[in-house]
């Protein structure tokens, strides 16, 4: 099966019939960085989050020299791998599941957000941890890895629109609101409990996981969600979930919280839209949170494919609606969905409901099974998509010339609450 993005160049070129979401994902990506720093505002670029706002404090790149941008594909190959080869045990690539394939093939390791922290925090010999996932995943390795090592996003343009759906500022406003209900949020009750548990998903800032650490709360990945709820209900009455509403839903709803008791939280809506009441009988306060890539998939899709292939598998991302992850046989993370396919006995039939790039290249990867994306639009996640070889080649020779383009750094007031968040996290096993 061919790569993701020489699907979308077939298709936009009209040489097939799959269609994509968006005919500029065909472009550089470095079409978008300059439309950006013409216009001073930062866009996730085509793909799934296209339509979402990206926030005016969105990190923007620069233009990179036009030698990578100009470079064939095999160039581009040649250069990454010398550089790999020249920087040997110096450097460590790691490469989020989603990552295109012209990216992956050069990571050293590949896997989800969660095994990706794991894997930052090991590789303490490599002098700099080129992270080709999205920004918060490189400010989580920068913080898990020591002092002296350089992490680098290579296209800071790569976030997260879900991740910047929750803000410091509108977290703080939500807790001094909430604070204003259920009282003082550090007392205990008669069974030491505190009123609320602030957990971030790790798909977040982090000055929002600074903000857990330093509230009693803890970060959770989508493979640890239901430990991590577990271990926050041992602790408080209730728990503020943010930003992912649905992944919230979801895990609270598999461990029997009824719905009445997971309101939304609208952080442009007095008392986020909800009431005092309602905020009293809570047990999980939902953030108004979504990933676009997930939010495409439907009911509708999954009785398609149930039509369509007889004894079909359907695995969703817990990051999908609940009405999907309730039509879909199983659910769980990316970590998850690879494993199920790794263990099913040859010939069955797979249809997935996350990112296509991950889809693609299990089908590719395990040809005795029929596996295909839910969604029948090749509709990447936007940011992922930014990372281009070309950038990764330009952070890579860099390094040669003794050059660290794009850190990402973390300062120490932020970083030092949010690794005990971390850490708590890192302890809660999926
Ligand atoms: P994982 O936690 O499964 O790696 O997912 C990360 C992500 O961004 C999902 O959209
Ligand atoms: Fe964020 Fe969704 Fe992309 Fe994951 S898939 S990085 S949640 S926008």
């Amino acid at each position: 099966m061919s790569s993701v993005n020489t699907a979308i160049q077939l298709s936009v070129r009209g040489d097939s019939s799959t269609s994509t979401c968006g005919t500029d994902l065909a472009q550089g990506p470095w079409e978008f960085d300059l439309d950006a720093a013409l216009q001073g505002v930062p866009s996730y670029g085509p793909g799934a989050s296209l339509e979402d706002v990206a926030p005016a404090t969105t990190p923007v790149q620069g233009q990179i020299p036009p030698e990578y941008k100009d470079a064939s594909d095999a160039e581009l190959d040649a250069r990454i791998m010398a550089a790999k080869a020249t920087l040997g045990d110096k450097v460590v690539i790691l490469g989020h599941f989603y990552q295109r394939d012209e990216v992956i093939k050069y990571a050293d390791f590949v896997g989800d957000s969660f095994q990706l922290a794991n894997a930052a925090k090991a590789k303490q010999d490599a002098e700099a941890i080129v992270f080709c996932g999205v920004h918060f995943m490189a400010e989580t390795a920068d913080m898990l890895s020591t002092p002296e090592q350089a992490v680098i996003l290579p296209n800071l343009a790569a976030g997260c629109s879900m991740a910047d759906m929750a803000d410091i500022e509108s977290v703080e406003a939500c807790w001094a609101q909430l604070e204003e209900v259920y009282g003082d949020l550090t007392a205990t009750d008669a069974e030491g409990k505190v009123p609320v548990i602030p957990v971030t998903y790790m798909n977040s800032s982090a000055a929002l996981k600074g903000f857990c650490g330093e509230h009693g709360g803890i970060v959770c990945t989508s493979s640890n969600a239901k430990t991590v709820l577990q271990w926050a209900f041992q602790r408080g009455r209730r728990v503020l979930f943010f930003p992912d509403q649905h992944l919230g839903r979801n895990t609270a709803k598999a461990m029997g919280v009824p719905l009445e008791q997971m309101p939304m939280w609208s952080p442009r809506k007095p008392w986020g839209g909800t009431d005092e009441k309602t905020l009293q009988d809570a047990r999980v306060i939902l953030w108004h949170g979504f990933c676009s890539v997930h939010r495409r998939f439907t009911v509708a899709q999954i009785e398609q494919a149930r039509l369509n292939h007889q004894g079909v598998r359907v695995i969703v991302h817990p990051e999908c609606p609940m009405p999907v992850v309730d039509a879909a046989d199983e659910s769980g993370s990316t970590d998850y969905i690879v494993k199920a396919i790794q263990a099913a006995p040859a010939g069955s039939t797979f249809a997935i409901g996350t990112e296509i790039n991950l889809v693609n290249r299990l089908a590719a990867e395990y040809p005795q099974h029929t596996i295909f994306c839910l969604d029948p639009v090749i509709c990447p996640c936007s940011t992922m998509y930014r990372i281009h070889p070309g950038y990764l080649a330009w952070v890579l020779e860099s390094l040669v010339e003794g050059t660290v383009q794009n850190q990402i750094s973390v300062p120490e007031s932020t970083a030092v609450p949010a690794r005990v968040a971390l850490e708590r996290m890192l302890a809660a096993r999926p």
